[in-house]
């Protein structure tokens, strides 16, 4: 059942939070994609999903965004699961471990009133049925935000993903937990990923209306992005 990202993860997942934490940006522009959900007050009576949760920093931004919700969790690899549900939450978050292609399968049904996939979709062997599950998991009208990375066609943005990788990220991801194969596929995957004018397309083409991106700042904001579209109303 696991694909090659969840057991990658379950792998090298031990230290993820070490290792984001070094990042600043990680966690404030997970924070801006919550947001830009754009869900009403504090979120009294939504239901969420965070599909790809991971350690659950993307959940922590969806609660902190609308802390009334109640949000369902979700991951993959039972290692970064096991990292999320030992930090404190209140009883509206639940955690399930669980196939993003085989949701309703798992006991998760919609219809919810916002879903964040953050860091999600690349990994998925076929990110356009994903997107399709995750149309048919919203209520009409509800939004989706997609937040990862995606690399524009340029040389410029392409060497600076290079470079972070081979300086940084991959020499961090080795010497934190002895083993950098999460983090090469972090690098191949990313470059191998959409464009922003082909993510905002396959969303489109999923079936999402009012498809838009949003931009991130500091050194990332020409490389991670929100990618916003709503299921269409009724
Ligand atoms: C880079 S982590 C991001 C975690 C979290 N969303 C965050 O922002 O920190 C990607 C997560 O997606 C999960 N994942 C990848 N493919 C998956 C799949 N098919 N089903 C469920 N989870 C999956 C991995 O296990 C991993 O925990």
């Amino acid at each position: 059942m696991s694909t090659e990202a969840t057991a990658l993860f379950d792998r090298g997942g031990r230290d993820y939070d070490t290792l984001v934490s070094a990042n600043p940006g990680y966690h404030r522009d997970l924070a801006r994609s919550a947001r830009r959900l754009g869900l009403p007050g504090g979120g009294r009576g939504l239901r969420l999903l965070d599909v790809g949760c991971g350690t659950g920093a993307s959940t922590r931004a969806l609660h902190e965004a609308l802390p009334e919700a109640s949000i369902t969790a979700v991951d993959g690899s039972a290692r970064m699961l096991a990292r999320a549900r030992d930090k404190p939450w209140p009883a509206t978050v639940r955690f399930v471990h669980a196939d993003a292609r085989r949701l309703p399968e798992a006991g998760v049904h919609g219809p919810f009133d916002g879903i964040l996939a953050a860091y999600l979709l690349r990994n998925l062997p076929d990110p356009d049925a994903g997107l399709r599950l995750l149309l048919d998991l919203l209520r009409p009208g509800a939004p989706l935000a997609v937040h990862d990375y995606s690399l524009p066609r340029r040389n410029a943005d392409r060497l600076l993903w290079h470079a972070i990788c081979w300086t940084v990220i991959i020499p961090a991801g080795r010497y934190v937990t002895g083993d950098a194969a999460l983090y090469r596929y972090l690098w191949r995957s990313v470059l191998e990923f959409d464009t922003p004018p082909q993510l905002t397309e396959r969303m489109r083409r999923a079936g999402f209306a009012r498809v838009r991106t949003a931009a991130m700042s500091g050194w990332q904001r020409t490389l991670t992005h929100t990618f916003l579209g709503n299921r269409p109303d009724a």
